[in-house]
């Protein structure tokens, strides 16, 4: 039997959760976007801080996540609005609009529900229909992709998004098995991989399919490219003194928000020979801490989820 889409108490933990608001500091008053919803938990610890005067707005890609947005209104009752869509799309959207606000956190992959919900297909410990979509009306598929991928182009994608030592190996094993019939399903791709790979490393270092499922679920749902297209919006839309928050969850994930947060910081994008400065560019945020904030043992031992998430926080500036 699946399980309920509707809400409950066990749904999502929001991660590092006091220091995102400790860094994002809402004030009553305030406009609120999140853009990766899910279950609304971070939400609701942002919206708390607003006391009941003040705006949110909720992105999900996820159609699922709207009996959680409901509950989120019903329960706080902030002035809140849900758009279905790519967060970088709508972002891109409410920025041309002139929207302008003081908060935008995005909390950057799956979430609970979707890894649990066996019939999404991102978890490769159940045998499920092969899909991995966040949001389920989009047209591209980890069934697409096995099926009808190059030999070269998965390969690739599973070096670079799953760092799978064994990419040639298993694209090689995949490729001989479609030839006779289609993968349908997450358990026939698990076998593969496991067969595919040498005996010593099936154990160890993790479930054999674990690289290989991260690295189709960030290729089918362009994870990547919705974190570089939207980081500009998000900027845009701040206020001066405006916070953005980001959690990522996956090195490749958190290099794209350092080097963002980086450039912006530094402003000037002369070439470093040139003896001045011409291009006039001021900085436009100022990173929280140096490094990336991390969640503490503590929480680790309660949510083993945590263990890989990485907070980088940045305040507007006052001058653009
Ligand atoms: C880690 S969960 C967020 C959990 C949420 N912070 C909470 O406390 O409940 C990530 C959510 O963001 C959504 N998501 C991921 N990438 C997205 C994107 N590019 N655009 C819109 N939604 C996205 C997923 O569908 C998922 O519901």
């Amino acid at each position: 039997m699946l399980p309920s889409v509707l809400p409950t108490e066990t749904d999502h933990v929001p991660v590092l959760a006091d220091e995102v608001v400790a860094n994002l500091d809402p004030r009553p008053g305030e406009t609120i976007v999140d853009g990766t919803f899910g279950a609304g938990g971070h939400a609701t610890l942002l919206g708390s801080r607003l006391r009941g005067d003040g705006k949110l707005i909720a992105i999900d890609r996820d159609p699922t996540v709207a009996p959680f947005f409901e509950r989120f209104r019903r329960e706080t009752g902030i002035k809140a609005r849900l758009h279905h869509g790519e967060f970088s799309a709508v972002l891109d959207q409410l920025a041309s609009n002139g929207v302008q606000v003081d908060i935008v956190l995005l909390d950057l992959g799956v979430s609970s529900m979707q890894l649990d919900r066996p019939d999404r297909g991102f978890s490769y410990a159940v045998d499920a229909p092969l899909d991995m979509r966040m949001d389920p009306s989009a047209t591209f598929s980890a069934r697409e992709l096995v099926n009808e991928g190059g030999e070269r182009e998965l390969a690739d994608i599973f070096k670079r998004y799953g760092e799978e030592r064994y990419a040639k190996q298993i694209v090689r094993a995949i490729v001989r098995r479609r030839k006779t019939a289609p993968f349908e399903r997450t358990g026939e791709l698990v076998d593969v991989i496991k067969d595919a790979i040498p005996a010593p490393a099936r154990f160890g270092e993790g479930h054999p399919a674990k690289r290989v499922f991260q690295a189709l679920r960030i290729e089918v749902n362009d994870e990547l490219g919705a974190i570089e297209r939207a980081l500009p919006a998000a900027l845009e839309m701040l206020r001066p003194g405006g916070r953005l928050g980001v959690i990522s969850f996956h090195s490749l994930e958190d290099r794209i928000v350092k080097r963002f947060l980086r450039n912006a910081e530094h402003g000037c994008t002369c070439p470093p020979d040139f003896p001045v400065c011409v291009c006039g560019q001021e900085p436009a945020l100022r990173a929280q801490s140096r490094r990336a904030i991390r969640p503490s043992a503590q929480e680790i031992a309660a949510n083993p989820r945590a263990a890989s998430a990485r907070l980088r926080a940045a305040v507007k500036t006052a001058e653009e």
